[in-house]
C-alpha cells in the first residue's frame, strides 16, 4: 500500500474533537451530554448578517478578489480604527476563517525547522498548524496559580534561538481566559523587536473583555509595525463560525505581499460569507452589550460552582468564554471518557476537553481539563451538578 506522509502521521489529534466517538456512542444509549468541550456559542447570529444572505439575488456565485472583496475591506478597516487599531484595507488579507490566516502566517514566516514560542496551555490547534508547516512550537509554560498571566519575559529570553521567528500569543486566550494586561503586552513588544522576530496576535476573542477590563491589541503598540501580525476572525465575535471568515492584517508589506501569494493559491475566501460577514460590521454595541453581559454571568456562576466542588483549582477567565479547571483526578482523560461511557446522572452526562492537548510540554496539564461556558445558564448549573456528582463516583 502506497505510504503515508511523516506529516500526516505527526498531525496531532484535535483534543476538542477526540472524544467525539464516545458522545456519539453515549447519544446512541440515549444518554443526554452537556457539551462543555467545544467553543461553539449558543448566542444567535446577528440577523442583519442573515438577511445579507437570504435577500440576496446574486446569480453567479463568483469567486472574489484574492485579499476578499475591497467593500469589506474598506469597513473592516473602519471597524478597526474603532477599535484603536490603525490598518487600511491594503494591510488585510480576508481568510477562511482565522485558521487560514494562521496556516497563512506560519507559511509566510516559518522555514521547515523554525521555532516559534508560544506560552502553553494554547489554543490546540496551533500544533496541527505548526506541523503541517513543519514549524517547531517551543513552548513557554504559563501557570494556573497566576491564572495564567504572562510568564517572566526572562523565560521567553531563555528560548530564543537562532531559529527562533516569533512569538505567538492568543490574546484574549483560548483556552486560559486569560486577557494580557498593556504592560504585558509592551513587554512583549519590547523583547520582538530586540531580537528582531514577529509577534503574532490572534485576537478573534477580542469583544470577550470582562469586568471593564479594555483589550489592548497588538496593532496599537508604536515602533513594532513590522514585527506584528494579527489574525482575527468574525466566528466567535458575531457567532458565526460556520461562515468561514477570517483574516490577517500587518503593517509589514513584505509579510503582506508573502501571505498573498498564498492567498491567491487558493484563489479566494467565500463569497456568500463575506457578504454576510460584511453585513454584520453594522452589528450594534448593544448586542456586544448583552452578549458579554451574558458571558460574564455565565463565567461567574461557572467559576462559582466549580470552586464549591472539592479539590477543583480554577483561574477565573478575564476573558473569551473558557476556563482551565484542574480536577482531583491523576489522568482528566481518562476521567473524560468516563463521564461520557460509565456515568450518568438521570441518564445525562457531561463532555469536557482534556487540557494535556493544549500544552505542547509532555505530561503536562494532565488533571485539567478545559470548560467553554457556551451553554445556557440553567444547563452549565445543570453541567456543574453532574460534574461534582461524578468526581464522587469517579475512581481513577
Ligand atoms: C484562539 C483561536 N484562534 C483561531 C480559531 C479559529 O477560528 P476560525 O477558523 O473559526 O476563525 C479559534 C477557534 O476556536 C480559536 O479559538
Amino acid at each position: 500500500m502506497p505510504s503515508i506522509s511523516n506529516k500526516g502521521q505527526a498531525m496531532p489529534e484535535s483534543p476538542i474533537r477526540k472524544l467525539v466517538p464516545y458522545a456519539e456512542a453515549a447519544v446512541k444509549k440515549g444518554r443526554k451530554i452537556y457539551q462543555l468541550n467545544i467553543g461553539q456559542p449558543d448566542i444567535k447570529t446577528p440577523e442583519k448578517a442573515l438577511d445579507a444572505v437570504k435577500h440576496n439575488n446574486i446569480e453567479v456565485l463568483s469567486y472574489s478578489h484574492s485579499a476578499g472583496f475591497e467593500s469589506y475591506r474598506n469597513k473592516l478597516s473602519k471597524y478597526y480604527q474603532n477599535h484603536n487599531i490603525d490598518v487600511s484595507p491594503d494591510e488585510l488579507i480576508i481568510t477562511t476563517g482565522g485558521s487560514e490566516a494562521l496556516l497563512f502566517t506560519m507559511g509566510s514566516i516559518c522555514d521547515a525547522g523554525d521555532e516559534v514560542i508560544i506560552p502553553e496551555p494554547f489554543y490546540a490547534n496551533y500544533n496541527g498548524f505548526a506541523t503541517s508547516s513543519g514549524v517547531k512550537v517551543v513552548p513557554v509554560k504559563s501557570k494556573i496559580e497566576d491564572g495564567f498571566a504572562l510568564p517572566p519575559i526572562s523565560e521567553f529570553e531563555k528560548l530564543i534561538t537562532s531559529k527562533t521567528k516569533a512569538i505567538l500569543i492568543c490574546n484574549p486566550g483560548n483556552p486560559t481566559g486569560y486577557l494580557y494586561t498593556k504592560e504585558e503586552i509592551d513587554q512583549l513588544a519590547e523583547i520582538v523587536k530586540r531580537h528582531d522576530l514577529f509577534i503574532v496576535a490572534d485576537e478573534v476573542y477580542r469583544e470577550f473583555a470582562y469586568d471593564g477590563a479594555k483589550h489592548y491589541s497588538i496593532m496599537s503598540v508604536p515602533g513594532i509595525e513590522q514585527n506584528a501580525i494579527m489574525i482575527d476572525s468574525v466566528s466567535k465575535r458575531y457567532s458565526m463560525c460556520g461562515a468561514r471568515i477570517g483574516c490577517l492584517a500587518s503593517k509589514n508589506k513584505e509579510v503582506m505581499a508573502t501571505a498573498m501569494k498564498f492567498a491567491q493559491a487558493r484563489l479566494s475566501p467565500p463569497t456568500f460569507a463575506q457578504i454576510a460577514s460584511e453585513a454584520a460590521l453594522e452589528t450594534t454595541q448593544e448586542y456586544f452589550d448583552e452578549v458579554i453581559e451574558e458571558y460574564t454571568s455565565r463565567r461567574n456562576l461557572l467559576v462559582e460552582g466549580l470552586e464549591k466542588i472539592d479539590g477543583v483549582k480554577v483561574a477565573k477567565p478575564k476573558g473569551a468564554f473558557y476556563c482551565i479547571a484542574e480536577l482531583p483526578v491523576k489522568d482528566a482523560e481518562d476521567f473524560a471518557k468516563w463521564l461520557l461511557e460509565s456515568f450518568e446522572l438521570d441518564n445525562e452526562t457531561v463532555m469536557v476537553a482534556p487540557a494535556a492537548g493544549f500544552y505542547s510540554t509532555p505530561n503536562t496539564g494532565l488533571n485539567q481539563v478545559r470548560i467553554a461556558y457556551v451553554l445556557k445558564k440553567e444547563n452549565l448549573l445543570r453541567a456543574i451538578e453532574i460534574l461534582k456528582a461524578a468526581l464522587k463516583e469517579y475512581k481513577g
